[in-house]
């Protein structure tokens, strides 16, 4: 009797640790040494330069000896592989469906990028049960030692799936061009990303201008309206010249920041990079930096 008594009491403790253990697993998410900048880059309409700032940001930050993992978050179109010219043969669906490890499907690009390649297959996120996220998030944990800042590149518009992204987020990046529906719909993106992110941090990005004050007056004129209809300020984190060298680099599937190191185009993507840095290390937008593990945690958190 006392025998199993002794049996039961000791199923019982194992039963306890873990899920002590299993406790402190999840919240260890908000904890991990390393913790890695995850910034999300969004806009209203398409076709703005989501994809081309991510690509070159993501190597420009590479260059100032950041580590970086760039993930493609566009659902339809593996937008990064072909603007990086790579034909991944495993993608996150294969993460997701557990046939192959995080390490598996990693591309390594220019200066020890980390690319992520194709989050086709999303939609199976949604049916996944408790222990199949928890592998997931525990795969995808373990690159947290070894990244600093985590691009998502999310495709145009509000899905389930960005609206997730931009609301784990810990900085999201705002692109917009000159014209006026562009600058429109980035306003309406704006409003969702406030209405759904609670620490909003947000960085406008002007794309294709004809000259540096064309960004600044863009800018200043969002960041108004912004401050006067939504209480909320903006940040203007730099513009982009519009340059053919954009397309062409598209066309050739290289990013331009490799085909033309000294453009215009690639100092001015570099500034923006340096903004960021600074901005981190000035503790000025450092507040929000939860890394990988808790990011993905959000994710599929949100997406229940
Ligand atoms: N600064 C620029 N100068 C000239 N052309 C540009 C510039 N930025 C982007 N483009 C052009 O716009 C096209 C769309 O750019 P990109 O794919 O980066 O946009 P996107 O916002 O990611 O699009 P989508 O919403 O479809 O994912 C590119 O093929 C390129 O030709
Ligand atoms: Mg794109």
């Amino acid at each position: 009797m006392k025998d199993q008594a002794e049996k039961l009491r000791a199923v019982a403790n194992e039963l306890r640790n873990q899920n002590e253990a299993e406790t402190a697993a999840v919240s260890n998410f908000t904890l991990t040494a390393n913790q890695a900048k995850v910034i999300a880059i969004t806009s209203g309409k398409g076709g703005v330069g989501k994809s081309t700032l991510a690509v070159n940001l993501a190597i420009s930050l590479c260059m100032n000896g950041k580590r970086v993992a760039l993930v493609d978050g566009d659902l339809g179109l593996a937008n990064i592989d072909i603007m990086l010219g790579i034909t991944p043969e495993y993608t996150l669906h294969h993460l997701i469906t557990g046939k192959k490890s995080l390490e598996e499907i990693i591309i390594e690009g220019l200066f020890g990028l980390k690319i992520i390649p194709g989050w086709s297959g999303i939609e199976n996120l949604l049916d996944l049960s408790s222990d199949e996220v928890k592998r997931i998030i525990a795969e995808l944990s373990k690159i947290e030692d070894q990244v600093d800042y985590l691009i998502i590149d999310t495709g145009a518009g509000i899905s389930k799936i960005i609206t997730a992204f931009i609301k784990a987020a810990d900085i999201v990046l705002l692109v917009t061009t000159p014209e006026p529906t562009s600058i429109t719909d980035a306003y309406s993106a704006l409003k969702n990303v406030i209405e759904v992110k609670e620490n909003k941090e947000v960085g406008l990005i002007v794309n294709r201008v004809v000259n540096r004050r064309e960004g600044i007056r863009i800018a200043a004129r969002l960041a108004e309206v912004c401050e006067k209809f939504l209480n909320f300020k903006l940040q203007f984190l730099g513009y982009i010249s519009n340059n053919n060298i954009v397309g062409e680099a598209v066309t050739r599937q290289r990013p331009v920041i490799s085909l033309y190191p000294n453009s215009s185009v690639v100092e001015e993507i570099t500034a923006i990079g340096r903004e960021l840095l600074s901005a981190d290390e000035n503790g000025q937008t450092g507040k929000e930096r939860h890394g990988l593990t808790a990011f993905f945690a959000k994710v599929f958190e949100f997406l229940k």
